[in-house]
């Protein structure tokens, strides 16, 4: 799908399908719509009239133009309350691309209203990331669907502006979105992929690949078992140790062509999948666990997108990638590991595995000196106990940095929250005979006392914890630019972020 910014003209606007936001309760259409209206004899205005179509946000309706214009197709789109934000935007891009599969449009003109919440650029950009993100599916396994999706395939997605001069700021944002809905879509495809497919090895050669596809701006490193042995990365070589597929730590690099401003660490939870070992997970829980290394996936989308972002920023994306399987030489309850910090953890529970690999490499990321790491993690039910399946929960020891970070969330459209690092539940994490234990032994607030384990690995640098359990997955097609599976949750917004700062 080619993605492109165009001056409307009502008249001479060809498409295939032509797509029209309208806000709810607009007795008159307004802007480009009251001038394709008047265009085409009021053709808008009668379907609006016949179908009751009064703008609300989901509502559609659909009619032929009979060569009333040039387009084939009218489709008109609830756009709720004017002015258009850009979240509405996003949603409303992505229900184009459905409605023009089904419609069987090559050619889909989309037709900015009149009224935006947001500079143009920025809703080109929420727009082109709708249809991109929208029109995604992943059918390589399923031969019939993949190829009736490829005949299907929208070949121009047109976005339609006022002039010649809106032409460009367009096309800035219609780039920037297509960058990071592609990088969203490379972590969507590594996670949706089995996790017999996507074992250690095979994610680290996906790593090396980008690395390899931008060898002046991406460098990487890749540590083996022996290495990590070297390391004394004791927690990734006591989660790797029942599964017979060897564990690794990446560490990829990207530097700007200019002097860094400033240097930062993205850490990604990389299990490849979570059986959750010899405490073993009910088979219900774990027929999703292949999505256990969409922390490390999102990394890996970041990190292929910076060369063409080029921010001056430099970027460190680290994790530590291995299988957590019960078998004879698993870790035990009651195992005590000492990581390469030195602290060492009771293992009380090895389902609570991912804690225990990023105690390593959190260590890993603030010996390099950066001036914050930021980890993404799918590490807590209970996260998705107090946030539900759509919201990540955030957690730091900087006040100014979460800001950031919910700041990107908001302008990405990706749903975060705080949660507070409360000091009197650190406690909980006290162990017996080590320092720390993997596990709380209450119940209530797992996402917080896993946010404390995790801090207890940083010394001193600015750190933020986004718990991705719930939203690195879509169990339904409920939010049409993340239609079910894999999301690709948290690439976009560390993307705005790292652009920010
Ligand atoms: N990978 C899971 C967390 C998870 C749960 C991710 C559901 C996505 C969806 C993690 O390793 C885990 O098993 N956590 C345990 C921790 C508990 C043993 C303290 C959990 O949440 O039950
Ligand atoms: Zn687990
Ligand atoms: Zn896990």
């Amino acid at each position: 799908m080619r993605i492109i910014a165009q001056a409307h003209e009502p008249k001479s606007l060809a498409a295939d399908l032509l797509v029209v936001p309208v806000f709810k309760g607009a007795k008159r259409l307004s802007g480009p719509a009251a001038a394709l209206d008047k265009a085409s004899g009021g053709l808008l205005s009668d379907l609006m009239v016949q179908e009751k179509f009064e703008g609300k946000e989901g509502k559609h309706a659909t009619l032929r133009t009979m060569g009333r214009l040039a387009a084939t197709k009218v489709l008109l789109l609830g756009a709720g309350d004017k002015p258009l934000s850009e979240m509405t935007a996003r949603k409303l891009a992505a229900r184009s691309t459905v409605l023009a599969r089904q419609a069987h449009a090559k050619k889909v003109a989309f037709v900015l209203p009149d009224g935006l919440g947001a500079p143009l650029p920025d809703i080109a950009e929420a727009v082109t990331e709708g249809a991109i993100l929208g029109d995604y599916r992943f059918l390589k396994y399923k031969d019939e669907q993949m190829k009736e999706h490829a005949e299907k395939a929208i070949d121009e997605f047109a976005v339609a502006v006022a002039g010649k001069k809106d032409v460009a700021a367009a096309e800035k944002g219609i780039r920037q979105g297509e960058i990071c809905s592609r990088a969203t879509i490379l972590a969507r495809g590594l996670v949706n992929e089995p996790a017999s497919e996507m074992t250690p090895e095979r994610l680290v050669h996906f790593a090396q690949a980008i690395a390899k596809a931008n060898p002046k701006r991406i460098s990487i490193k890749v540590h083996d078992e022996k290495a990590l042995r070297d390391m004394k990365a004791g927690g990734i070589l006591a989660v790797a140790k029942g599964s017979d597929e060897p564990p690794y730590l990446v560490h990829l690099t990207y530097k700007p062509a200019k002097k860094a401003r400033k240097k930062v660490a993205i850490v990604g939870k990389g299990i490849t999948f979570d059986s959750g070992g010899l405490s073993l997970k009910p088979s219900e829980s774990m027929e999703d666990m292949k999505i256990d290394m969409a922390g490390c996936a999102a990394m890996l989308g970041v990190m292929s997108a910076l060369p063409e972002l080029a921010p001056d920023v430099e970027v460190h994306g680290i994790s530590g990638i291995c299988e957590n399987m019960p078998s004879g030489k698993a870790t035990r309850p009651g195992d005590i590991v000492r990581t390469m910090k030195g602290k060492t953890i009771e293992i009380l529970n090895t389902d609570a595995e991912g804690r225990v690999t990023l105690a390593d490499t959190l260590h890993y990321a603030e010996k390099l000196g950066v001036d914050a790491i930021v980890d993404m993690a799918t590490l807590t039910g209970a996260c998705m106990v107090a946030l539900g399946q759509e919201v990540a929960g955030v957690m730091s020891n900087d006040r100014k940095l979460v800001k950031r970070i919910l700041d990107a969330a908001a302008s990405e459209g990706e749903l975060m929250w705080e949660l507070p690092l409360v000091e009197e539940y650190r406690g909980l994490m006290k162990a017996h005979q080590a320092d720390l234990k993997n596990i709380s032994g209450t119940r209530y607030g797992g996402a917080i006392t896993a946010g404390l384990f995790l801090e207890e690995f940083i010394d001193k640098t600015p750190w933020a914890h986004i718990d991705l359990a719930g939203p690195a997955w879509a169990e339904k097609d409920t939010v049409p630019h993340q239609p079910r599976g894999a999301t690709g949750f948290g690439v976009r917004t560390m993307l705005e972020f790292i652009q920010k700062l």
